[in-house]
């Protein structure tokens, strides 16, 4: 038996929340920053973030969960997204939720992306009802895989992967799996 789904997840500092038409522009803004995608292939242009949001929301109504959008509720900034995505592309570990986090370099620093996974976790194990979640980065990601370890997940080097959208030889490529079993979250 699942808990009734939470429509609006929210911590004591961010709101997990759908998408609203005046976070595009925000969005494409953190997209174009090289210093937010050095651990991706490249920034993305306004029309990506746009169809990216578009995918997004389509995925919400789907499935009832997303990666959400993180407002910070004590003066409503759009910080990022965080939260549950389905994986389907081709690897030993897919497919599989992944839970992820993207947040503008002024958000850094400040405890946002934990706090906003540790909810995003909560929702998946709790009305998602899911019973594993998974997370993986470029190996580089160091804070990434930080975020990870904090919010209690675990890494089986056995697990790690390249990434396909990734050309060989790029030192991008190489990804570490990490994962979560919902007996194992501390909520
Ligand atoms: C990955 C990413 C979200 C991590 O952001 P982050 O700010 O380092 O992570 P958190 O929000 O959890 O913050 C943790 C840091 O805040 C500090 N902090 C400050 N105040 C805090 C508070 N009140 N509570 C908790 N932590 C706090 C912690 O000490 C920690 O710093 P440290 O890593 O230097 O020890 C961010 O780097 C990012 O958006 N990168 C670009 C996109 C990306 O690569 N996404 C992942 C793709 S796999």
């Amino acid at each position: 038996m699942t808990e009734p789904a939470s429509p609006v997840p929210s911590t004591e500092r961010l709101l997990l929340r759908r998408w609203r038409e005046s976070d595009r522009e925000l969005f494409a803004c953190l997209n174009a920053d090289p210093e937010v995608m050095r651990h991706f292939l490249r920034p993305l242009t306004r029309e990506e973030s746009d169809a990216f949001v578009d995918r997004i929301e389509a995925r919400f109504d789907e499935r009832g969960y997303g990666l959400w959008a993180v407002e910070r509720r004590e003066d409503g900034t759009f910080l990022g997204f965080t939260g549950l995505a389905y994986q389907d592309f081709e690897a030993h570990f897919t497919p599989c939720v992944e839970v992820g986090w993207r947040f503008d370099s002024f958000a850094w620093g400040h405890g946002y992306a934990t706090e906003a996974a540790r909810e995003a976790l909560r929702f998946g194990f709790g009305p998602a009802g899911l019973a594993e979640i998974v997370s993986f980065a470029s190996r580089l990601n160091l804070p990434s895989i930080r975020v990870m370890e904090r919010i209690g997940m675990h890494r089986d080097p056995a697990d790690d992967f390249d990434y396909p959208n990734i050309p060989a030889g790029h030192p991008l490529r190489q990804h570490v799996v990490y994962r979560l079993r919902r007996e194992e979250f501390v909520r």
